[in-house]
């Protein structure tokens, strides 16, 4: 079973912000969305671009290389060019931590 790992600290990510997050050796983009967290790959599956470094639109995250978007509670691609989903990963909060479980 996966394991859940502390990636951040509840007030290091404010709403409607993401933070881009590496642990063991996987980058991540966490997003915060009206107090909520997700996480999901930093990569863009178009070409590479850095999610983690895009902008949140409710639940959509945006590519900062072409506009792709993608859902962050599923992955789903919601806004061309990409065509393949991205990765997400299960998210709980612990006090102030935040975890994040990875395969
Ligand atoms: S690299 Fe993300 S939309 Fe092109």
């Amino acid at each position: 079973m996966a394991e859940f790992v502390t990636v951040a600290k509840v007030n290091d990510i404010k709403k409607g912000k993401v933070k881009t997050v590496s642990v063991n050796g996987q980058h991540l983009a966490l997003c915060n969305v009206e107090g909520t967290f997700f996480a999901t790959q930093d990569l863009c599956t178009h070409d590479g671009g850095p999610l983690g470094e895009g902008e949140l639109w409710d639940y959509d995250i945006e590519c900062p290389r072409h506009g792709g978007r993608f859902d962050v509670r599923t992955g789903q691609v919601t806004a061309l060019p990409p065509m393949l989903p991205i990765k997400t990963f299960p998210v709980r909060v612990q006090g102030d931590d935040i975890q994040v479980a990875l395969d």
